[in-house]
């Protein structure tokens, strides 16, 4: 297949676009800068230059394609005060794709998250976040995946794979990398209360994988679960961090926990363990690298001092 990919120069998309590849596939990727065009060009795909704001680009990349997988989300904007605005950029992104495949049955895959889907127990496939207890720009986004999922009534294979909060392996800058950094600037591995909330994890080779096949083999409609630890707890993540600087680990009160992990504090008093029982059965997804404790213990999340993106 063409396949266009959105946030192909991310930290996931620089993942998947190599498995697209190897799997016979051309990519095609949204680059906003030289420097993201630069990356792309090397690693063998075509490139559209042009931000998410640039909507005729993208609907023509989208028209030109034989499926579409839409990782890019604006995370400087989102996580600097703006959430709403990256959501209601993003909602724009893939009204536009929308308009681009309709009728032709193509897939479009699009990226989501597990985290906050059925907190307190393990969530699956078939559950639906409750957006009334979500802030307004998780919301939006949740409601957006919800819009993806009924694009297959418009004749295309419309695919949500929620990934778990983190996703890990070499280079993340995500939320183990903000976890790190606290530890680092505090001096202590801390977790809030007993520590017994889990998250779940996968390793970023695994997601690209599951991305991969569910652009060539998921029915319209699908969400898919890119998860393969279901539940870590978050004292154990806390375990290693601690071990790996050589600095105590110690539980946070739910009410310091603001001034000890900043904004992080509110994923970090989450419990949202989820399943991928469905998506193994569906698509004979087995995933097969390290998870989260392990590949923590290897050591490349403490080798580096890693600016964390969130
Ligand atoms: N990483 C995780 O643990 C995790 C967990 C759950 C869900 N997700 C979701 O998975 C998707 C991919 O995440 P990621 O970790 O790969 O994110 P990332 O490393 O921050 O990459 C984001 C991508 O989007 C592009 N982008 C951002 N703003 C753009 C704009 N205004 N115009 C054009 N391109 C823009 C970036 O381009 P540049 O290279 O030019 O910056 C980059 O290619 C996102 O939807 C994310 O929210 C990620």
């Amino acid at each position: 297949m063409r396949v266009f990919v959105t946030g192909a120069s991310g930290w996931i998309g620089s993942h998947v676009v190599p498995e697209l590849i190897r799997a016979g596939h051309e990519v095609s990727g949204l680059a906003r800068s030289a420097a993201s065009a630069a990356a792309l060009t090397s690693a063998g795909v075509e490139i559209h230059r042009g931000s998410l704001d640039d909507l005729d680009v993208v609907r023509s990349a989208a028209a030109a394609s034989d499926g579409v997988i839409h990782l890019a989300f604006d995370h400087g904007k989102a996580f600097s005060g703006d959430f709403l605005g990256a959501a209601e950029a993003d909602r724009r992104v893939i009204e536009t794709i929308a308009e681009a495949l309709a009728g032709t049955d193509r897939p479009l895959v699009i990226a989501s998250g597990t985290l906050g889907v059925a907190p307190g127990r393990i969530a699956t496939e078939n559950d639906e976040p409750d957006l009334a207890h979500l802030p307004a720009g998780p919301a939006k986004r949740s409601e957006t995946a919800k819009f993806v999922v009924s694009l297959a009534s418009r004749g295309i294979r419309s695919v949500v794979v929620r990934l778990a909060p983190t996703v890990h392996g070499q280079g993340d800058s995500g939320f183990m990398a903000g976890i790190i950094g606290i530890a680092r600037n505090t001096g202590v591995s801390g977790y809030i209360g007993d520590g017994n909330n889990q998250w779940p994890a996968v390793h970023v080779i695994d997601a690209a994988h599951l991305f991969t096949l569910a652009l060539e083999n998921a029915q319209a409609g699908s969400v898919l679960h890119a998860i393969a630890d279901q539940g870590v707890p978050l004292r154990e993540i806390a375990e290693v961090v601690g071990r790996k600087l050589h600095i105590p680990v110690a539980s946070i009160s739910p009410a310091d926990a603001p001034a000890h992990f900043s904004w992080l504090a509110t994923f970090l008093a989450m419990n949202s363990p989820a399943s991928s029982a469905q998506t193994r059965e569906l698509l004979t997804w087995r995933p097969s690298h390290p998870g989260l404790i392990e590949d923590l213990d290897l050591g490349h999340y403490f080798e580096r001092q890693a600016a964390g993106k969130f």
